[in-house]
């Protein structure tokens, strides 16, 4: 017999909850994911898969670096190791990343990350425009001056989820799709398991990863209502010649990310509003998108449009994640990931799962307790929320 939980329920079935999932079944848990609507299909599908913990360091997220660092480190590893799980290519692709300027003013702001971000020891190096133009030679002529970022890389985040779910049910692990829970079975202070409409599903442990729906569980108790909420992002793709693409390195530059995929396709992104779940794209925001990704890299106005689509970003108050125990027993939580949910997947995963055979939260993960809202988030009082 384990010493550790070993039956336990997830909900969400995007890169966290998966990722957890697979880590618990390869452990010998008995591991089942209820997702409301199919596996990967929310934040984790709409994301563009940056691995970016160097460039899109910025001041007062000091904190959150180790946290960014620690999981960018294990990237090449967890890629190859789910890539061997699951027999799918991931696209983990290391293309590095660039953050250009496009003019004198933003040349000064780029400066200023750059000087903060290299006296952190952060990977990261001045280019002159001239520089710049040498590895991206579509960027606009005249580019003042850019940083490159050589060890900021990118992963296909719907091929990564694909490869989590499938690599989670070969370990042995349960999915149900389209199964809302309805609530949690707690007896005395305890999380003893999952309602699914009349069924109840007994489990050891229940880890809550169900991004910014995770406040939405109904029954949840106040101590573990994690501050949550979806901030809505507008993206889009469009369609290079794989053999010969406009854009190579993941390309940074105001108001604008666009991320090229060895297929050809070129990620750009994203919005960032507080809309809460409106799922329209909107004509200012697919104007935005393509006015700042034209200003960074003219000559995309040739390229067909492949696709556009909307994200929610499940961003905690601090814009930081929110990991383990919730004052509840039995009751876990992965969710608050904001903009860094694929960087994050791999120590979400080791994380979560570590704290459930162990007891023992990773230090790394320590200062995203949900215990830092506790004054002015929930009430120290069993109440339902
Ligand atoms: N991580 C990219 C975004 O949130 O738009």
């Amino acid at each position: 017999m384990t010493a550790y939980p070993s039956s336990i329920a997830i909900i969400g079935a995007g890169v966290s909850g998966l990722g957890i999932g697979w880590r618990l079944a390869q452990a010998g848990c008995k591991v089942t994911v209820y997702d409301r609507g199919n596996a990967g299909r929310g934040a984790s599908w709409a994301a563009a898969g940056m691995l970016a913990a160097n460039a899109e360091a910025e001041p007062g997220e000091e904190a959150l670096l180790g946290l960014t660092l620690a999981s960018q480190k294990m990237w090449p590893a967890f890629a190859r190791e789910l890539e061997a799980a699951s027999g799918i290519d991931i696209g983990y692709w290391e293309t590095g990343t660039l953050v250009a300027a496009t003019n004198r003013d933003e040349l000064e702001h780029l400066r200023f990350s750059y000087e903060f971000q290299r006296d952190l020891g952060l990977a990261v190096e001045w280019l002159s425009g001239a520089e710049a133009r040498q590895r991206e030679p579509y960027l606009r002529a005249g580019v003042p001056g850019a940083v490159w970022a050589a060890q900021d890389h990118q992963v296909d985040n719907r091929l990564l989820a694909e490869a989590l779910k499938r690599a989670y049910l070969a370990a042995g692990g349960v999915l149900h799709e389209d199964t809302p829970v309805s609530g949690l079975d707690i007896t005395g202070c305890r999380v003893t398991g999952l309602q699914i409409g009349e069924a109840l599903h007994k489990a050891d442990a229940v880890v809550l990863a169900a991004g910014s729906w995770s406040r939405d569980l109904p029954g949840l108790p106040a101590i573990a209502l994690p501050p949550v909420r979806p901030v809505k992002g507008q993206m889009l793709s469009l369609r290079m010649d794989a053999k010969a693409p406009l854009v190579t390195s993941v390309l940074w530059a105001p108001k604008i990310y666009l991320v090229p995929r060895a297929d050809g396709r070129l990620i750009i992104g994203a919005t960032v509003e507080e809309k809460g779940y409106d799922p329209h794209m909107t004509a200012g925001g697919v104007y935005a998108l393509l006015d700042a990704a034209w200003r960074a890299v003219p000559a995309i106005e040739e390229l067909p449009i492949d696709e556009m689509w909307v994200g929610f970003r499940p961003t905690s108050r601090d814009d930081a994640p929110i990991f383990g125990a919730t004052g509840l027993d039995g009751l876990l939580i992965a969710t608050g990931h904001h903009r860094n949910g694929i960087l994050l997947a791999p120590i979400t995963a080791e994380a979560i799962s570590r704290e459930i055979l162990t007891g023992q939260p990773m230090p790394e993960a320590l200062p995203f307790t949900l215990e830092r809202f506790r004054d002015v988030a929930a009430p120290l009082r069993m109440a339902t929320g």
